[in-house]
């Protein structure tokens, strides 16, 4: 089995803080929250790479891993695994870090994909990388 990382890879897209009003009657954080900032996320890096609209085609294989509380640092981090012709298959996770500590966890990961889109919200070819660009 593949060890579970212990720390997150890269920068994050998004990193925000998990309020009172983000929780569910049981008072942890709520998955529904979670997954809006993991389409955030996800978005904001397939907007920036296809330089246009992209909208959410499919979310796959979400997995709640731990939970998230009230107060808690939340990063979010996405990375693109595909590129096709109109598409982008997105990798995000979801880690905590806690007011008071150090220790990151990962909460959430799942698989994205966006596709870019026209002016009149159809699908688009994503542009070759221009020299500079990050992949
Ligand atoms: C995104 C949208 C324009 C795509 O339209 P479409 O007619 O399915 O377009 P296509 O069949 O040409 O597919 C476009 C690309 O999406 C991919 N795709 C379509 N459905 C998919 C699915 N369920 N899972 C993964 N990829 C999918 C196709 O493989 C294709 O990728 P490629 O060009 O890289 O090969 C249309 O489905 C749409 O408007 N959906 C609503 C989007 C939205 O509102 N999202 C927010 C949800 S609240």
């Amino acid at each position: 089995m593949t060890e579970a990382p212990v720390r997150p890879r890269g920068e994050p897209a998004i990193r925000t803080i998990a309020m009172p009003a983000d929780a569910n009657p049981a008072g942890d954080i709520f998955g529904g929250w979670l997954m809006a900032q993991m389409d955030l996320a996800a978005g904001n890096v397939a907007a920036r790479r296809a330089r246009c609209r992209c909208a959410t085609v499919s979310v796959d294989s979400i997995t709640f891993l731990h939970p998230v509380y009230i107060g808690d640092e939340v990063s979010l981090y996405a990375e693109i695994t595909r590129v096709g012709r109109t598409s982008m298959t997105i990798q995000v996770e979801a880690w905590r870090r806690s007011r008071d500590g150090e220790e990151q966890v990962r909460v959430t990961d799942a698989t994205f994909v966006f596709v870019a889109l026209d002016q009149g919200g159809r699908p688009r070819v994503v542009p070759p990388l221009a020299s500079g660009d990050k992949a």
